[in-house]
């Protein structure tokens, strides 16, 4: 058999159309999730948050923070006036903190350049911070009608079984292939638009999952290449891996009375604005920093994984227990010649700080 080519692809995309919209849109409308506190809405404000918020984490998780967000930042002109500061802090614990710095740079720019209404396109919303084309696509599809399918890992899966897209999708050439055939299976009426793309998403976080995907009760059962070859699971084909890497750090614990040292991160790389324990780079800067103080006790705590997406991060809490007024000064002036911005905050108050989640729990 020779390998498929982009236009056979597109061709059966084509000959499979209207009956592979058709059957999901259906599909969505009986079996679907219909219960989100974003479906239904056609706001854009709360369907952009919500696709932001659901990049890299579960529904499960989203839920709580969508409603704790909505609720401090009802609209977009509330999310705009805030503190950046505000704003990380309600994200803390989501992880990935670069969306939470979009968001609110993206809210600024509704604001100021868009008179605080989103634009109504997907190309007019690629313009803003934070905003790629999938997310896009999933704001025009949901709120606009327009049709533009959505492009993530989950569609990337469901769509390149069903069409028996087998070329590697990390060459862009093939990527760019499969987002052509994803709009020739669009539903030819654009009020469908909404229940398709949510069917996309449904179903590639309910049947048509990673590893044993449900093809008895899958509504493109027949018509789905892969499980007639009988190995969805080869689906979809992506060679090339990401590169993971691994780093240590120490994180010093100073504790004095009720209080702790924090550190804010730079604007710029992991944890971004979030305040932190100070991070230093072996035990030997831990004993160099604190040795030399008396009235310490060094207490040494079990070593942390923290997962990232390129990187598995190893951290070593060491806590050091001060008491008396002249070590807190001592080492809280050693710290400040590290040319980083830090302070006392009460254990009490912490809640009221951006810390991230691996933190959040140790503290
Ligand atoms: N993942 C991304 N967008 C989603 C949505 N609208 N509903 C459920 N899961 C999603």
């Amino acid at each position: 058999m020779s390998a498929p080519t982009p236009a056979g692809l597109l061709r059966h995309a084509q000959q499979v159309t209207p009956v592979l919209p058709d059957r999901l849109v259906a599909w969505q409308r009986q079996e679907g999730r219909h219960h989100l506190p974003w479906q239904r809405v056609r706001d854009p404000y709360r369907v952009w948050l919500s696709e932001i918020m659901l990049q890299q984490t579960q529904v499960s998780t989203v839920l709580g923070y969508f409603e704790r967000f909505l609720q401090r930042f009802p609209d977009v002109q509330a999310l705009a006036a805030s503190p950046l500061d505000d704003v990380l802090t309600l994200w803390s614990g989501l992880g990935y903190y670069s969306r939470a710095r979009n968001l609110h740079r993206c809210a600024q720019d509704v604001v100021a350049l868009h008179g605080g209404q989103f634009p109504r396109s997907s190309e007019g919303l690629q313009t803003l911070p934070g905003i790629g084309p999938s997310t896009a696509a999933a704001v025009a599809a949901f709120c606009f009608d327009e049709r533009i399918s959505i492009m993530d890992g989950n569609v990337k899966r469901v769509l390149s079984r069903v069409l028996g897209w087998d070329q590697d999708l990390s060459v862009k050439t093939h990527e760019r292939a499969l987002w052509a055939a994803a709009q020739a299976v669009l539903p030819e009426r654009a009020e469908d638009m909404p229940s398709y793309t949510q069917g996309l998403m449904d179903l590639g976080a309910t049947l048509c999952t990673q590893r044993k995907p449900a093809c008895l009760t899958c509504p493109w059962s027949d018509i789905c290449k892969a499980r007639v070859q009988g190995d969805a699971e080869r689906y979809p084909v992506k060679t090339r891996k990401l590169k993971r890497s691994e780093r240590e750090s120490w994180w010093l614990w100073l504790q004095w009375q009720d209080q702790v040292w924090l550190q804010q991160m730079p604007s710029k790389g992991v944890w971004a604005g979030l305040w932190t324990l100070p991070l230093l780079d072996s035990e030997d800067e831990v004993r160099t920093l604190v040795g030399s103080t008396l009235a310490v006790q060094i207490e040494l705590q079990p070593r942390l994984k923290h997962v990232l997406t390129h990187l598995d991060w190893y951290l070593h809490p060491r806590r050091v227990l001060i008491s008396d007024a002249r070590a807190a000064a001592a080492l809280q002036k050693a710290l400040s010649a590290r040319e980083v911005s830090g302070r006392w905050v009460a254990t009490t108050d912490l809640a009221n700080w951006g810390l991230p989640a691996p933190l959040r729990r140790l503290l």
